[in-house]
């Protein structure tokens, strides 16, 4: 038997019941992407409050790499659960915090001095490597990409690109971002094609420090090693070196946000080690801390440094309960060979995803590094305009068959798999047979003629 058990229509009356009380009581700006709700989680499954039990290919977006309720993050929670919950740790700090800093220097990339601090979430990490970057150079520009995405605090929606939801009404943001486009060679921005491009929009940054806005303006570019958000988009391995170089000429920092890229799910523990780039500034998040809320800021000594004492923190800032979750979770990275599997899982839906290829012209792009998936919907492959309205069709089938997935990309269009590595072989197969079964339907409806493979 397998993994997927659906016993009710969904969503079975209980999540039904919940919705209707939710709507009375939380605001509509909250959306979900399914109508489903948890009752538990274990490794790569989720069951609803009806028994519906379903494989979770989105993984709580990207948190949740080392599996759900993976017993040893479990068990130092419990540990520190019977010692202390909260002190601030800039009140009486705690040895979790500094050992978790000394491990996040040691397996970034650099083998420069690090420093790391800790924070709440995504966003705040990526506002504080704003803040000490504008810190160290003294310049306040920072240079964000199209279809990138940062957070939704004021600050990083500034440096977020989509515009709906994220951004529109919500206006004013904070000034001195600058935006460039990314190498996104399956919608180029150019109408270019790599390599013959020479990487113009890594090189075309000079063009921007000439026509936009002054290098001795700009204390840092912020890039995604892999759009998140974005679409899973995977620039050509030279791109970063290119961009970085053209950075630290300038005397421009340059920081990788690995909020969602990080923690093994590209295949190497973190996204820039696939280009061979060691940035300044590294931002972590999700899968750091096994389930439990914590992000991190890494980067070397001396830039760290630069706010004052008190210019940085947070009253739970670095909480011990997911130091603990994150210490353990750095373990588990040490005595599972996940970066493997993460690889084996990529090869594994790469090569189901060319046979539908073949089969549908809806799915326009296959794309990903390691663990970290995505197909491109559109509606023909020769124009390649996106086809939102089938993608969300695709994500409701799956969840109404045991699949739970998410979408992503500015034209919402993208289907990605953010599966938990530790999803076993037959759970894997279960979901993608989900997933190709979604795509015939949608295809079937919209009378799209499958090929002959
Ligand atoms: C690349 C990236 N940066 C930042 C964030 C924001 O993280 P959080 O939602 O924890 O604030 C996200 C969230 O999806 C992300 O993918």
């Amino acid at each position: 038997m397998g993994t997927i058990q659906i016993r009710t229509a969904i969503p079975g009356p209980k999540s039904k019941a919940l919705a209707e009380r939710r709507n009375t009581a939380v605001p509509r700006g909250l959306s979900h992407g399914t109508p489903i709700y948890v009752a538990k989680a274990e490794d790569a499954w989720l069951e609803d409050v009806d028994g519906n039990r379903y494989i979770d290919f989105a993984g709580g977006i990207g948190c949740i790499n080392v599996g759900h309720r993976r017993q040893p993050v479990v068990s130092a929670i419990r540990d520190q659960l019977d010692r202390f919950l909260h002190t601030c740790v800039q009140v009486t700090p705690y040895e979790s915090y500094v050992r978790l800093a000394e491990r996040m220097n040691e397996v970034t990339p650099g083998k420069f001095p690090k420093k790391t601090l800790f924070v709440n979430s995504g966003a705040e990490a990526v506002e504080n490597a704003v803040k000490i970057a504008r810190a160290h150079t003294g310049r306040p520009g920072i240079i964000a990409f199209e279809d990138a995405f940062h957070g939704r605090t004021m600050m990083t929606l500034a440096l977020t690109s989509k515009t709906h939801p994220y951004k529109a009404g919500l206006a004013p943001f904070p000034g001195d971002v600058y935006r460039i486009p990314y190498a996104y060679c399956y919608r180029c921005s150019y109408s270019l094609k790599y390599p013959s491009c020479d990487l113009y929009c890594a090189r075309h940054l000079e063009d921007t420090f000439k026509r936009v806005v002054a290098s001795e303006d700009v204390a840092a570019v912020i890039a995604e090693p892999v759009l998140g958000e974005g679409g899973f988009v995977v620039p050509p391995p030279d791109f970063f070196r290119v961009l970085i170089d053209i950075c630290h000429k300038h005397g421009v920092l340059f920081i990788a946000d690995e909020v969602q890229s990080g923690f093994g799910r590209t295949g190497a523990m973190f996204a820039s080690e696939h280009y061979g780039v060691e940035p300044d500034i590294l931002v972590t998040a999700k899968s750091l801390g096994g389930g439990l809320p914590i992000a991190a800021i890494t980067g070397r000594a001396e830039i760290m440094d630069a706010p004052g004492p008190g210019g940085l923190g947070g009253t739970f800032a670095g909480n011990p309960l997911s130091c603990a979750a994150a210490l353990a979770v750095l373990d588990i990275f040490e005595r599972e060979d996940l970066l493997a599997r993460a690889n084996e899982l990529g090869s594994h839906f790469q090569k189901r995803a060319r046979e539908w290829q073949k089969r549908w012209p809806i799915i326009g792009d296959i794309r990903g590094l390691g663990g970290m998936q995505a197909i491109e919907l559109v509606k023909s492959s020769d124009k390649r305009e996106p086809a939102t309205d089938e993608t969300k069709q695709v994500t409701e089938y799956c969840y109404e068959h045991g699949l739970i997935t998410i979408t992503a990309g500015s034209y919402s269009n993208v289907i990605r798999v953010l599966v938990p590595l530790v999803v076993a072989n037959e759970q894997m197969e279960e979901g993608l047979d989900v997933l190709e079964a979604a795509l015939q339907a949608v295809c079937e409806k919209k009378g799209v003629v499958a090929q002959p493979v």
